[in-house]
């Protein structure tokens, strides 16, 4: 099952937000549907929006849309992931804008199998591997990063177990990470967000893997609550791995540069329908957070496992 597929000059994205009671592919007609499918995280996933972004811009092209405006709505739709910059200026410089989507999505199952090669290297036999938010095939076309990574050892024989930060406020950890791996008959825990420094004290996790948003020079943006999961495992001497493929680098800025996406109140403020504080209450919700290079033991890329940039 892909997340995403290419039929009859329509873009069909699986409706993450409906996940796991119901698989339902939602239909883009215009770029704009593809915009409002990335901000309402329909789509989400730092790859998964690249190639989403993509097929956005071939929308467009189709509808005789003013390319420049699209382009730039298209980068905007979310600050964060570099992939939607990434995807447009890619498919702005291509010699057709069909041609290069479907080599975009293509690539990006490639590029995740050689990730989950390059990382099963680094995973032993026995591991518990702890993950934060979904680096999984759903957050990409296929496969996964970070999952990938644990697909991969999984594939190789090696018997794993996955804990999953739930990962609030949507729980990208308890709803899409926990379904994934169950998919692939892989034995995986849900914990708490707020869990992951006790169970890693206990010396129940052996490694972390995460994805990532962004690899900039002097760390790694990644889903809010990365960080202290990577102080915890720095704390207590846990390899704390990030995947990610050269589309997610830039290798211009400054990590501390980054625009970090504040999201909706609402989202903290209700755990699904459930309101769970006062009424009125002030929020803060930033969406992503920044890991760092000094607590980040490599990056496993589609090339091989580098040091931070
Ligand atoms: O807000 P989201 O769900 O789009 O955040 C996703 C993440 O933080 C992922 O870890 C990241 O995009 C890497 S996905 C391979």
């Amino acid at each position: 099952m892909k997340t995403m597929y290419w039929k009859d000059n329509k873009l069909f994205l699986i409706d993450q937000t409906l996940l796991p009671d119901e698989i339902v592919y939602h239909e883009c007609k215009t770029y704009e549907d593809v915009i409002t499918a990335i901000k309402t995280m329909k789509v989400r996933g730092a790859p998964a929006i690249g190639v989403a972004a993509a097929f956005g811009m071939v929308l467009a092209e189709i509808a005789g849309e003013n390319i420049e405006k699209a382009a730039d709505k298209i980068k905007n739709a979310r600050p964060t992931a570099v992939n939607l910059s990434w995807a447009v200026d890619r498919v702005l410089n291509s010699e057709s804008f069909i041609d290069e989507a479907m080599l975009m999505y293509n690539e990006d199952i490639q590029t995740n199998k050689a990730i989950g090669k390059n990382g099963a290297a680094v995973i032993d036999d026995g591991d518990t591997i702890l993950t934060h938010c979904n680096a999984g095939a759903l957050a990409c076309v296929d496969y996964g990063t970070a999952l990938g990574v644990l697909r991969a050892a999984n594939e190789e024989g090696k018997r794993i177990k996955v804990i999953c930060d739930e990962t609030r406020p949507l729980c990208q950890g308890a709803r899409l990470s926990v379904f994934e791996m169950q998919q692939e008959k892989i034995p995986v825990k849900l914990a708490v967000d707020s869990a992951a420094g006790h169970l890693m004290q206990k010396g129940m996790v052996n490694k972390v893997v995460i994805g990532a948003d962004r690899v900039a020079k002097g760390g790694v943006a990644n889903k809010i609550g990365s960080l202290l999961v990577a102080l915890a495992a720095k704390r207590f001497n846990i390899p704390f791995y990030v995947a990610a493929p050269k589309s997610t680098f830039d290798s211009e800025n400054s990590i501390y540069d980054v625009e970090i996406e504040e999201r909706d109140a609402d989202e903290v403020l209700y755990f699904g329908k459930c309101r769970v504080a006062p009424e009125g209450t002030e929020i803060e919700n930033p969406a992503f957070d920044i890991v760092p290079s000094d607590l980040i033991t490599g990056i496993i890329t589609e090339d091989g496992i580098i040091k931070p940039i």
